[in-house]
């Protein structure tokens, strides 16, 4: 079987954002494209070669074309053995698990998340490095200068692999396994939480409904909750995994689910309402007549997560991003552990992870996990929230009310200006910027100033630095708004604005977000004449 050398020309827009490589189908579509952009990262990661590498994605549209590609460049690349999940299905934080248990030296995942599939869609490809964790910064770097220059790349001609077999196949010096794609990853969730308790609960009339969205968890959803925990199998809903997602967009909140939140507001509402993304990584929760907001959640699991088999020794940290509100420093206080402030991107939470220094991480773009892979993961919030219901015998309702009598409630929205023309978009982050170093002192809304920085991460463990990561204005506990430029976007730039409130009284605890948060909304607008700049009178999309 010959290996051969074709030769090609770079694309200069292969520079990857906050999670990987994310352009339309026909983009991918184009010759060479993808393979440039593989053959580039085997360039950059010689560690590569006679080693192991996991293959997977989330089963959108031009998945399985992409894999045979990967495949076929891995085994020109001298890898020793490529796993593939079957059918090229791999949620996320599976493909991250594979890598870890496998001990893989990397993994080409290819998803775009919930932005939509189909031939119109999106599709994306995101490399992960031994450990499972998202490669860095660094990494990426040198690989987007590699793929400016690449003039060829290396196939391995003549062969199918049978995606859909499980067992090994044998590709020139390459051995290809095909894996069943929930095994190994249920039995982590078994290791973890307690799944007789979380039966019970379910045998003594509790019930659960989880929302696949049409995407990857179908199959994990069904496995563990039907077959598993013994849920009704209505309890698994859009279960088959489909290639253009059923011409949905699987982005698990208010917005794209909002059929699950009339759900938990209405008389029907199950005791648990749960959906994840594409690619298995997000989370949503519900319970009846509540959402639970993901800063929430964080803050919430994290009170509660020695209560759960994987997590008796106790926390060694809480991480979160730095827009995601601080509901969750509130709990590391009261356990006595440090809270890690860090940029948006999961990424920067694995040097975290690796060292020992955060339990439980949690983002609000409804991303939640734990040290137990390096990749958020949505089925593991879910199980977490319902061990947790079954350990405390609280419903999510009283499991809140609760948590916010003890450590006060935190409002947050989010509010995003999508597609917007981005040098406007830069040119309004830049004015607002230069008002920053004035506004220490000055009142914001009822509130007064007393920090307005932009956000840098110096990363405690290798040192590495992450600039302008979002401007802040702080108004000590109380008040907070966040800006910054979305960097998952496929077109234009979107401006996030991120709001939050926090509350203490008894009486405050229980009021809409959208009121809530609402003088800090029209502070900021002001401030930095979002709507006079932008020409849009609210924000598109409000989170
Ligand atoms: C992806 C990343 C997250 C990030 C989110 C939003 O889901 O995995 O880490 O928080 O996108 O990123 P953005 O740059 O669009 O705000
Ligand atoms: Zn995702």
């Amino acid at each position: 079987m010959p290996i051969r050398e074709i030769t090609t020309k770079p694309y200069l827009d292969q520079k990857t954002g906050t999670a990987g490589l994310r352009k339309k189908v026909a983009v991918f579509q184009q010759p060479h494209y993808l393979e440039n952009f593989l053959q580039a990262i085997f360039d950059c990661v010689p560690e590569l070669k006679g080693q192991l590498l996991v293959i997977g994605g989330d089963g959108r549209y031009h998945n399985r074309d992409a894999i045979r590609t990967a495949i076929s460049l891995a085994a020109a690349n001298g890898v020793a053995r490529v796993v593939v999940g079957q059918g090229g299905i791999l949620s996320t934080p599976a493909a991250s698990h594979l890598i870890r248990v496998r001990k893989a030296s990397g993994g080409f995942l290819f998803t775009a998340s919930h932005n939509p599939a189909g031939p119109d869609g999106d599709f994306g490809v995101k490399f992960n490095i031994a450990g499972g964790g998202q490669a860095s910064e660094a990494l990426t770097t040198r690989i987007y200068e590699q793929t400016k220059i690449i003039g060829r790349y290396y196939v391995l001609d003549g062969t199918e692999v049978n995606l859909d077999r499980c067992g090994e196949q044998q590709l020139g010096n390459t051995v290809v396994e095909v894996l069943d794609s929930v095994d190994d990853y249920a039995q982590l969730m078994q290791q973890l939480f307690d799944f007789d308790r979380i039966r019970d609960w379910l045998k003594r009339g509790h019930s659960l409904r989880f929302d696949a969205m049409h995407a990857v968890t179908g199959p994990y959803a069904q496995r563990i909750f039907v077959d598993l925990l013994g849920a009704p199998p209505g309890s698994v809903s859009n279960a088959v995994p489909l290639q253009d997602f059923g011409g949905g967009h699987p982005d698990p909140n208010l917005i794209y689910a909002k059929h699950l939140a009339d759900l938990a507001y209405s008389s029907e509402s199950p005791d648990l309402i749960a959906a994840s993304d594409g690619d298995g990584d997000r989370n949503m929760i519900l319970g009846r007549g509540l959402f639970i907001s993901p800063g929430d959640s964080l803050a919430m699991l994290a009170a509660n997560l020695a209560l759960l088999p994987g997590y008796r020794q106790g926390l060694s940290g809480i991480a979160r991003s730095m827009p995601t509100c601080r509901a969750a420093d509130q709990v590391a206080a009261a356990l006595k552990v440090p809270l890690h402030e860090t940029p948006t991107g999961w990424k920067f939470f694995c040097n975290l992870l690796d060292a020992g220094q955060a339990t439980i991480c949690g983002e609000e773009s409804f991303g939640t996990s734990s040290v137990h892979t390096r990749e958020k993961d949505g089925l593991w919030a879910v199980l977490a929230w319902a061990n947790v219901l079954a350990a405390t015998g609280l419903s999510v309702q009283e499991l809140a009310q609760q948590h916010w009598a003890r450590y006060g409630r935190h409002y947050f929205a989010r509010h995003d200006y999508e597609e917007l023309d981005t040098a406007l978009a830069e040119n309004l982050m830049r004015q607002a910027a230069s008002l920053l170093p004035t506004l220490a002192a000055q009142s914001f809304a009822s509130w007064t100033v007393t920090q307005a920085d932009e956000f840098s991460y110096h990363d405690p463990i290798d040192g590495s630095v992450a600039a302008a990561q979002g401007h802040r204005i702080i108004c000590g506990e109380d008040a907070r708004v966040v800006l910054r430029l979305s960097g998952t976007g496929t077109k234009g730039a979107t401006l996030r604005v991120y709001l939050e409130r926090y509350v203490r009284e008894a009486g405050a605890l229980n009021w809409a977000t959208g009121d809530a948060v609402a003088p800090l909304a029209a502070a900021i607008d002001k401030l930095a004449r979002i709507s006079e700049l932008s020409g849009r009178r609210t924000p598109d999309v409000v989170t």
